[in-house]
């Protein structure tokens, strides 16, 4: 089901020496565009609407897009991957041939109503558009271009160590986010438990923020976490009960999908 960055690579030679000596092979490809934004270090792409904070903390690094409204789901395509090449067919003078990357969603491309879809307003609906780090898009196209034609597809999202959970909120309001996540890279449904309460069901809040209403102060905490794939882990007392909030706590355990 997932192709890693490297298999890409190696597909994307196979195609190639396929286009020339067999019928086309099979194709998860999806068409779309992409452009580049936050400067030429990228650093303008910290922070964004899936609430990562500092990218290369939370362990997504510069390799980031934000997602045009039809790609980001409300939120729930945060910490997702893409493998991303451009679509060289389409534009010879503006793409890198046989170049591809892989992204991870951390932000929203708004829609810019005032400019049509096909001229501008490139993040509106039903347009599958990333605003990707100039860092991430300069592996793929050439500068002057701007925006270019490219191929994508999902694929398994890799990670250094295991997830991680960060606690804000106040009293009796928790909002965990979840970083680090590999595999599927983006969560469907996620629950804690103190040690004093059974599992308590929590909602997504915001990117990938999941917040639930519970007084769970001096508790050790619990997650049960299933992602978009469909794999769940329970990670067993991963906050020890002296957290406070804005602490994060790492894990040793990692999604395959
Ligand atoms: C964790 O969540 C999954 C999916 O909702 C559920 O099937 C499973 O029983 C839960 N595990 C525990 C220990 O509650």
């Amino acid at each position: 089901m997932w192709m890693s960055p490297e298999m890409g690579n190696i597909f994307l030679q196979l195609l190639a020496v396929a286009a020339l000596c067999f019928a086309p092979a099979r194709s998860d490809w999806l068409p779309g565009t992409a452009t580049f934004y936050g400067g030429a270090d990228g650093s303008g792409t910290m922070g964004g609407a899936c609430g990562y904070g500092n990218l290369y903390d939370q362990g997504y690094g510069i390799n980031n897009a934000a997602l045009s409204t039809a790609l980001f789901n409300d939120g729930a395509s945060c910490g997702q991957c893409y493998l991303i090449i451009c679509d060289y067919s389409k534009a010879p003078d503006w793409c890198k041939l046989g170049k591809a990357i892989t992204v991870t969603g951390t932000n929203f491309c708004p829609p810019n109503w005032d400019l049509p879809n096909d001229n501008g307003g490139w993040c509106n609906p039903p347009r599958p558009h990333f605003d990707m780090s100039q860092p991430a898009w300069e592996n793929i196209g050439i500068y002057r271009a701007g925006i270019v034609p490219i191929l994508f597809q999902q694929v398994k999202c890799w990670r250094y160590g295991g997830v991680r959970f960060t606690i804000n909120g106040f009293n009796y309001f928790e909002l965990v986010l979840v970083t680090n996540m590999a595999g599927s890279g983006s969560i469907a449904s996620m629950s804690v438990k103190g040690s004093c309460t059974g599992w308590i069901q929590m909602t997504r809040n915001w990117g990938a923020n999941w917040q639930c209403l519970a007084g769970l102060a001096g508790q050790a905490l619990s997650f049960n976490v299933t992602s978009t794939g469909g794999q769940t882990i329970v990670f067993d007392d991963a906050v020890p009960a002296g957290w406070s909030f804005g602490q994060t706590f790492s894990t040793y355990h990692q999604f395959d999908y």
